[in-house]
C-alpha cells in the first residue's frame, strides 16, 4: 500500500493534520502495564517513544550523510551533521523531563518492566554502529528478534560515516588509510596514528579545506552530543534508581560508566592533544 492510500484511502475526502500525521494510531501506541495505571507511566513511556523517533530521524539523517561524503559534498553533509547535533541537544535536555520522577513513583511499576531496557534499544546500537562504534557483542539481545539483528548486521557490514570522512580526505590527497572491518588491534592503531596525522594536518591547512575543516568540527560536535547524552543519562539512572542492577540485566550506573569513552572519531579527540600552535583567523 502507498504512503498516501495508508494515510488518506480514497474517497475518504482532504487530507487533514490527523490523517497524515496518523495522530489516532500514534496516541494509541502509550499500554500501560501498571495495574490500576501509573501516573508515571505515561510519562516513561512517552519520553522513551519520542527518543525512537528520533532515533528514527538520525539515523534517516546519517544514512544520507554517509551517501553525501561518498559523492564528495562536505558542506551539503556537514550541515546535515549540524542538525543531527541540534536534535542530539534535545535528547539530552529531555533527561531531565523522566527526571521529575521521583525513586518512589518508578519503583512503583519498576518490577513489571523486567526484562525490558533501554540496553534493547535496536536504534539506539544502529546509531552507534552507523557511527562505527561496532561491538558485535549486542546483538545477542536480539536472537528472538529477526528485524532488529538483521538490521543491525546490516550496520556492521556496511562502511560507517567515519570511513566516509576519511574517504573524503583520501580524495583531497591526504594519507589517511581505510579501516578494513577485520583489522587486528596491531593494524588498527598503526592505521589510527596515520589517521590522526591526517587530521593534525587537516587542522594546520584548515584554511586550504575550510569545508573538510567544518565538516570535521561538526562531526566532533556529533560525537560529543552522544558523550553528553551517555553522561546524562548515567547521572539521572543513579538519582532514579541508585546503584541498583539495570532491568536488562546489567550492573546499572557501574555498566553505563563503562560506556562513557567510547567514540566514533577518536582521531579527531587525538589530534588535539598533538597538533601544533597554528595561526587562526
Ligand atoms: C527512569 C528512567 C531510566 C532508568 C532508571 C534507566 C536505567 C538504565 C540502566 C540501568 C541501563 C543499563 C542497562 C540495564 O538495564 O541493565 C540503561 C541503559 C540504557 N538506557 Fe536507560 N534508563 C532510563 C531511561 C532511559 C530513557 C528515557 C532512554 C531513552 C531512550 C534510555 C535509553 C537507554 C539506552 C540506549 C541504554 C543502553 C546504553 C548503552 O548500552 O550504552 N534510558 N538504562
Amino acid at each position: 500500500m502507498s504512503f498516501d492510500e495508508k494515510t488518506h484511502p480514497p474517497g475518504q475526502g482532504a487530507v487533514s493534520y490527523g490523517s497524515y500525521l496518523c495522530v489516532p494510531q500514534l496516541t494509541s501506541l502509550q499500554q500501560l502495564v501498571s495495574e490500576p495505571g501509573h501516573h508515571d507511566e505515561m510519562l516513561f513511556i512517552i519520553v522513551h517513544q519520542t527518543y525512537e523517533l528520533w532515533f528514527k530521524q538520525l539515523l534517516h539523517e546519517l544514512d544520507t550523510i554517509g551517501e553525501m561524503m561518498r559523492a564528495g559534498h562536505a558542506l551539503a553533509a556537514g550541515r546535515l551533521v549540524n542538525r543531527c547535533v541540534e536534535i542530539q541537544k534535545v535528547l539530552v535536555r529531555q533527561v531531565a523531563v523522566i527526571e521529575t520522577m521521583t525513586p518512589m513513583d518508578f519503583l512503583a511499576f519498576r518490577d513489571k518492566l523486567q526484562p525490558a531496557s533501554g540496553f534493547q534499544s535496536a536504534q539506539f546500537r544502529e546509531f552507534e554502529y552507523a557511527l562505527g562504534i561496532r561491538d558485535a557483542g549486542y546483538l545477542k539481545n536480539y536472537e528472538s528478534d529477526n528485524e532488529s539483528r538483521e538490521r543491525l548486521e546490516g550496520r556492521l557490514a556496511a562502511p560507517p560515516v567515519p570511513e566516509a570522512f576519511f574517504a573524503l580526505l583520501r580524495d583531497r590527497g591526504f594519507d589517511a588509510p581505510p579501516l578494513p572491518l577485520d583489522a587486528d588491534d596491531d593494524a588498527r592503531a598503526a592505521i589510527r596514528e596515520t589517521r590522526v596525522a591526517a587530521v593534525s594536518r587537516l587542522y594546520a591547512e584548515f584554511e586550504a579545506h575550510y569545508d573538510l575543516f567544518m565538516l570535521a568540527e561538526a562531526l566532533i560536535e556529533m560525537d560529543q552530543q552522544l558523550m553528553l547524552w551517555r553522561q546524562r543519562h548515567v547521572v539521572m539512572v543513579e538519582r532514579v534508581i541508585g546503584g541498583r542492577r539495570g532491568t536488562g540485566g546489567s550492573s546499572g550506573a557501574g555498566y553505563l560508566k563503562t560506556t562513557l569513552e567510547k567514540r566514533a572519531f577518536p582521531e579527531l579527540w587525538d589530534l588535539r592533544t598533538s597538533m601544533s600552535v597554528h595561526h587562526s583567523y
